[in-house]
């Protein structure tokens, strides 16, 4: 694992995009996997701006999401096919043949998760950028989903609905289910980049980082994939006792 130290959200943001650029230079036409949620919003700006210095182009970038509600209709405005097409899709030249989100018709969700499955084992993720629960969930695999799951519909863990409660009007509105990548899915990924920032995060970094590998804590099974890179701001590595601004082991 390799973890780094900065300031403030800005900074991880910033440090977070040039690491996606890079990639994206080194290889035009990578396969790259996208979350959602406040964690990422800072690095697609940066993302964005590279694309209109013309530093990177998407034109050959094919992209995977991580998950998405069920229970509300894709163009909702708090879906996460909207969020992506308002933080980044709707900014920058990706073709619209070229962007994965998993599709949550409930009539026959179970078909289309494994329609996404079967589709991204042909499409290895040459990196994954995530973020982090406050519960350790990556993607939406909450505590105690399998460590070896797929794509599948998982019921969200009322901590998550009442930390995402912020986007609706009210806990109610909040969907009680979700598809999402499975953890086997997520570590298929060449490469992890995952951002975490502010103090409600400090407790899940320190466990992801230094906890046993357990179901409890989904992000700790990240201590087994072979390129990892965490990047967290003071606020999230709190907890790390970090002598230095990087921890490499
Ligand atoms: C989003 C996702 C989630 C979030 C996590 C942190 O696609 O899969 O795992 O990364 O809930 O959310 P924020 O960044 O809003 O704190």
């Amino acid at each position: 694992m390799r973890v780094y130290k900065y300031k403030d959200y800005d900074e991880v943001s910033k440090a977070a995009a040039n690491f996606v650029i890079r990639e994206i230079i080194k290889k035009p036409n990578m396969i790259l996997g996208l979350a959602t949620g406040t964690s990422p919003i800072g690095l697609y700006k940066n993302l964005i701006k590279a694309y209109e210095n013309e530093i990177i182009s998407f034109k050959e970038v094919k992209t995977f999401n991580l998950d998405e509600y069920v229970g509300i209709d894709k163009n909702h405005p708090q879906s996460y096919y909207s969020f992506m097409h308002q933080y980044l899709f709707d900014h920058i030249d990706i073709l619209p043949e070229n962007i994965n989100i998993p599709s949550n018709d409930e009539n026959n969700v179970e078909e289309l998760a494994e329609q996404y499955n079967k589709k991204m084992f042909g499409n290895q993720r040459d990196l994954q950028i995530l973020g982090i629960g406050k519960n350790a969930h990556i993607g939406f695999n909450e505590p105690g989903s399998q460590l070896g799951s797929q794509t599948f519909i998982v019921k969200l863990d009322e901590q998550t609905r009442i930390d995402n409660s912020r986007f609706f009007n009210s806990l109610d509105e909040v969907p009680k289910l979700a598809i999402t990548m499975g953890i086997r899915n997520i570590m298929y990924s060449k490469k992890i980049l995952l951002i975490a920032s502010g103090e409600s995060k400090a407790e899940a970094v320190f466990k992801m980082v230094y906890g046993e590998v357990t179901d409890d804590v989904p992000a700790s099974i990240l201590q087994l994939h072979p390129d990892i890179t965490i990047m967290v701001d003071e606020a999230a590595a709190s907890k790390l006792k970090m002598d230095s601004n990087q921890l490499i082991f």
